[in-house]
């Protein structure tokens, strides 16, 4: 039996799917070709992973893995076939998974496999290098445990700004761009997008206090870098921000943050964020340096701007800005950024980019709500996401 399995976290929640963990370690261990060895993995929570944490590394507080080689060092002659023990606390797993929007039990296989590694002699904390050989192997193996980049289908998320603008036009208070988030959530929508602007011209501060508390999938607060914003969006505690540039006068966002032009600024706001748990995204043009860029700043996301591609005036153009957005996306999912992408997708052009393995998620406001205006929002929603099948 090459894995010897403890679960010392039974009877608390949440509840272990115990052979899918097994399974797990069973394929690392033959994808790293030591089917023969034996791996021990022990299942905890915090409390009990604080105290291993105090006594073998000397750092208080619970970590979310533990990996002790025995093929190391003096234990070698004692190893036999043992390559170490794996210790994970499923609860730090649990947090992290919420943070990540991930489940539970795809957090405890990236676990496993960054345990595994460190088994196998892989150390992160060793150099630059070293960390991102290490982070190539984590994301090939990640990959190779559910045989594609993206495990589950592409998640839309509906902008309702244009709710509020109709309702700003009149200055009384309907339309509710908070009902219309229920109704978008409702026909199947993943996420709500708003974007407070700094002349509040739309989605107003209550809009956004009240999304928080109703939103029941993910609410994505669109923002400049303004320090009023800033310190809002801190207090409100969203579950993630994106980052644009804003212009007074623009009709809408117009292009991508020069991220490469503020590093210094923005890294202080991503850490701030970070800080207070809420994941960054960086709007940004299809371009290397940007995406280079965002990966230095500590963003978790880009999205990649479609304005471009969507306001192609010819086939070939049209072309040529997909193909950008292709390249773009592979790239910030290669260097570990979580991708999304938006502006100006519609009926017609919204498919070609969905298909895109590497993009998590689409932002699509205007043309869900001009298309609302005939048929209702229900149907608008569902009718874009059966496109994005
Ligand atoms: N993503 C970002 C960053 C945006 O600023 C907008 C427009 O508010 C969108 C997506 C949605 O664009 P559209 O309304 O054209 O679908």
């Amino acid at each position: 039996m090459p894995i010897l399995f403890r679960n010392d976290f039974q009877g608390r929640l949440p509840r272990v799917n115990e052979p899918h963990v097994l399974k797990t370690a069973g394929i690392l261990l033959e994808r790293a070709g030591m089917s023969g060895a034996e791996l021990s993995v022990v299942l905890v929570g915090d409390r009990e992973i604080a105290e291993l944490n105090k006594t073998w590394r000397g750092r208080s507080g619970p970590t979310n893995v533990l990996a002790f080689s025995l093929t190391e060092g003096e234990d070698v002659a004692m190893a036999g076939n043992l390559l170490g023990d794996l210790v994970i606390s499923v609860e730090t797993a649990a947090r992290e998974a919420r943070i990540d929007g991930i489940s539970v039990h795809r957090r405890l296989d990236i676990l496993l496999v960054h345990g595994f590694l460190h088994l196998l002699g892989y150390d992160h904390e060793k150099s630059d290098p070293e960390a991102e050989r290490m982070f190539r192997k984590e994301k090939e193996l990640l990959q190779d445990l559910t045989g594609k980049r993206r495990e589950e289908m592409i998640r839309l998320a509906v902008n309702v700004d244009h709710v509020a603008t109709l309702r700003e036009a009149r200055g009384i208070s309907e339309p509710d761009p908070v009902l219309a988030a229920g109704l978008c959530e409702l026909a199947g929508a993943e996420g709500i997008v708003v974007h407070l602007r700094e002349d509040r011209r739309h989605i107003q501060d209550r809009d956004v206090r009240l999304l928080r508390q109703t939103v029941k999938t993910k609410l994505n607060l669109e923002m400049g870098a303004a320090k009023e914003i800033i310190e809002f969006a801190l207090e409100l505690k969203p579950d993630m921000v994106t980052l644009v540039p804003e212009k007074r006068k623009e009709l809408t966002t117009e292009g991508g943050l020069n991220v490469a032009g503020q590093k210094k600024k923005l890294k202080g706001v991503i850490a701030r964020m970070s800080k207070a748990g809420i994941p960054v995204s960086l709007f940004i043009d299809p371009d290397s340096k940007q995406i280079q860029a965002s990966s230095k700043v500590g963003a978790t996301f880009v999205e990649i701007h479609t304005g471009r591609y969507s306001d192609a005036a010819s086939e070939e153009e049209m072309e040529q800005e997909f193909q950008l957005i292709a390249a773009a996306a592979e790239e910030a999912y290669e260097a570990g950024l979580r991708v999304n992408a938006g502006h100006g997708l519609n009926y017609v052009n919204t498919s070609r980019i969905a298909a895109l393995e590497t993009i998590e998620e689409l932002s699509i406001g205007h043309a869900i709500m001009a298309r609302a205006i005939f048929v209702g929002l229900d149907q608008a929603v569902r009718e874009m996401l059966a496109l994005m099948m």
